[in-house]
């Protein structure tokens, strides 16, 4: 399968149903996407493909081809951080990180949608991502000073 991630080519030879969280890991060393549970439970593997967040463990490499994936690692331009990682940062989200990559991954998914999201809008987006830290309420404020930091540019 030939495909792009983080804007860079790259070309596998794997068996058609490995997810595309083992092409990530294994494959091609690019290890920000976690494995948290393996079966579309807990967010920790989201990445974007084609613009879109996904669980990448449960994308299969058969459905690879020609697909433009984008990980925590390639999120900001230019060596600049996206918005979503600088109030991540501003608000120090994170607690043990492990759930942290698919959390930003997914947030900026909603902002691109969302400019301005609600808590419910929050609450109901990124819901299906867990953190077994208990991180949701800096995730929310975070993600209301990531739209913020957006809308001003
Ligand atoms: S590892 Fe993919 S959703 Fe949990
Ligand atoms: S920060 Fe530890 S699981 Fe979310």
């Amino acid at each position: 399968m030939r495909f792009t991630v983080n804007g860079v080519p790259h070309e596998v030879d794997v068996e058609d149903d490995m997810p595309l969280l083992w092409v990530l890991r294994d494959e091609l060393g690019i290890t920000g996407p976690k494995y948290g549970c393996g079966i579309s439970q807990c967010g920790a593997c989201t990445v974007h493909l084609d613009g879109t967040a996904v669980r990448s463990c449960q994308v299969p490499a058969s459905e690879l081809e020609g697909a433009q994936i984008t990980t925590i690692e390639g999120l900001g331009t230019n060596g600049a951080l996206h918005a979503v990682q600088a109030a991540w940062i501003a608000h120090q989200v994170a607690q043990c990180g492990y759930c942290q990559a698919g959390q930003i991954m997914q947030a900026a998914d909603l902002l691109a949608a969302v400019p301005e999201p609600t808590d419910e809008d929050i609450d109901a987006f990124m819901g299906g991502n867990l953190c077994r830290c208990g991180t949701y309420p800096r995730i929310r404020a975070a993600i209301h000073d990531a739209a913020t930091r957006l809308r001003e540019g």
